[in-house]
């Protein structure tokens, strides 16, 4: 694929460009500013005219959350670009408010990526759910770190921001997004969303899913042909056991129309719940920009981290552990969605605490033998460096957990770990994800988020900005 034909007009180079004019006298060591040009080319790279891929061979189309985590850190280099991210993705959002995991690229070929939208079939399967007719998507949804991202994106450029009238368009969206979640998702009743398919939570792998989904009868493996496969190694990668058991759920969730509420999977993870609480703190925010209250959001924000504390925290674990809806009880497999909580302003201070030590603890090891938090207990059975999400270290969970740290007053770790995402990210040429212990770069390279949320790491560095004042609080 011609990659340079790809970016509409807008070359590295003019990026790289836009990106020193912005900040002529940053006070960059050498290495920050090879790190951060490097970052900025693969986002190039990535972008495609409208939005940025995830990696160009092993996801060629728009992913929900890796578009949000990319606005973030595009919003540095080439703002009018975060926003449009933002925007494209929601242009393709469904009449219910659900934003779909993916939105498909359709000049890329059907075999490139598996599921591919004649499976998913949105315009048709999901017409009752309002899936738009123009463009082609999946049916089901990741973590809402949108609203968040869209703060974020609007507090780097609120000049540009302001003049395109960019969080005014965005806002309902955004607020839509928030109450489909909120009012067809809560299944287990106690006011936190489930999810219904891994792929939603998007730590697609992790051994938490393990015992839900062991009641779901795997699809055949010859009913199927998995792409990642082609460009990624197969140890790397969910075993064709787990992926027959997704082909299944979401063939399931298709054909009943993408109703909610009915089906054998349903999960509340904290990861999922605690993004969708910081980005309703971020509506708060973007609604009294927009000069309506935020009260109510900052509220109900609150008492959603209540909710969280109650229903998935595990005082013995000294962390939050996903509930098996359906099976009907934690599941306690420590897997590093049950830290992201820690980005958090409302938590407890105990449990802020208890988080700080089991992160740095035997299980997460970080500070000791870990360089980035792994995504899986150190020593839990189903431990794997190497094997999607049962044990390597991703940029974006401890980019999160370095800003609850630097939120909770814990500087000298958010410090630390800011260093070595910046470490890795550069080392591991912007690797999907790594070994925790070596930094040794697994999945894709020239991974959209890495290089993102390195150039917003680097950022933070130039600015000195402590949580850049009402970003999540
Ligand atoms: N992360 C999943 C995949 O590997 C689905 O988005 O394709």
């Amino acid at each position: 694929m011609d990659r340079t034909a790809q970016l509409s007009g807008r070359t590295a180079d003019v990026a790289v460009a836009e990106a020193a004019a912005r900040a002529p006298h940053a006070p960059h060591a050498p290495h920050a500013e090879t790190l951060r040009r490097r970052a900025v080319a693969v986002l190039d790279a990535n972008w495609t005219g409208t939005s940025t891929v995830p990696s160009r061979e092993l996801y060629p189309h728009q992913w929900s959350w890796d578009s949000a985590f990319i606005a973030v850190g595009l919003r540095h280099v080439a703002p009018h670009r975060a926003q449009t991210e933002l925007e494209t993705l929601l242009a393709a959002q469904w009449g219910d408010g659900r934003v779909p995991h993916i939105v498909f690229n359709p000049s890329v070929p059907l075999d490139a990526y598996f599921p591919s939208p004649d499976f998913w079939r949105s315009s048709t399967a999901g017409r009752t759910a309002g899936a738009p007719r123009t463009v082609q998507t999946s049916g089901i949804v990741q973590p809402p770190v949108h609203a968040l991202a869209a703060w974020l994106v609007h507090r780097a450029d609120p000049v540009l921001s302001r003049a395109r009238g960019f969080l005014a368009r965005v806002y309902p969206r955004l607020a839509a997004w928030h109450r489909y979640l909120l009012h067809r998702r809560d299944l287990g009743g106690g006011g936190l969303v489930s999810v219904v398919h891994p792929w939603e939570q998007g730590m697609d792998n992790a051994p938490s899913w393990d015992v839900p989904l062991a009641r779901i009868a795997p699809a055949p493996a010859r009913s199927f042909r998995r792409a990642d496969l082609d460009h990624g190694s197969a140890e790397d990668r969910p075993t064709d056991l787990d992926y027959g058991r997704y082909v299944r759920l979401a063939t399931r969730y298709r054909d009943g129309g993408y109703a909610d509420g009915r089906g054998e999977f349903a999960v509340e993870d904290p990861s999922f719940n605690a993004l969708l609480i910081a980005s309703e703190h971020a509506l708060a925010h973007i609604a009294h920009e927009l000069g309506a209250s935020g009260a109510a959001r900052h509220a109900r924000a609150e008492r959603l981290t209540a909710a969280l504390v109650e229903r998935l925290w595990d005082p013995a674990g000294g962390m939050f552990f996903c509930r098996d809806v359906r099976g009907g009880g934690l599941v306690p497999e420590r897997g590093v969605s049950g830290l992201v909580p820690l980005l958090l302003p409302g938590l407890p201070g105990a449990t802020v605490d208890a988080l700080v030590r089991t992160l740095r603890g035997p299980h997460f090891g970080l500070g000791g033998v870990t360089r980035l938090a792994p995504s899986y207990d150190l020593l839990g059975e189903a431990f794997d460096p190497h094997r999607y999400w049962r044990g390597p270290a991703w940029f974006n969970t401890s980019w999160l957990l370095q800003r609850g740290l630097r939120l909770h007053g814990r500087r000298a770790e958010a410090g630390a770990l800011r260093r070595a995402v910046l470490d890795l990210a550069g080392r591991s040429d912007f690797a999907e994800y790594v070994d925790p212990y070596t930094g040794a770069a697994c999945g894709a390279t020239g991974f959209g988020w890495t290089a993102a949320l390195t150039l917003d790491l680097v950022h933070q560095g130039v600015s000195g900005s402590g949580t850049e004042g009402g970003d999540l609080g």
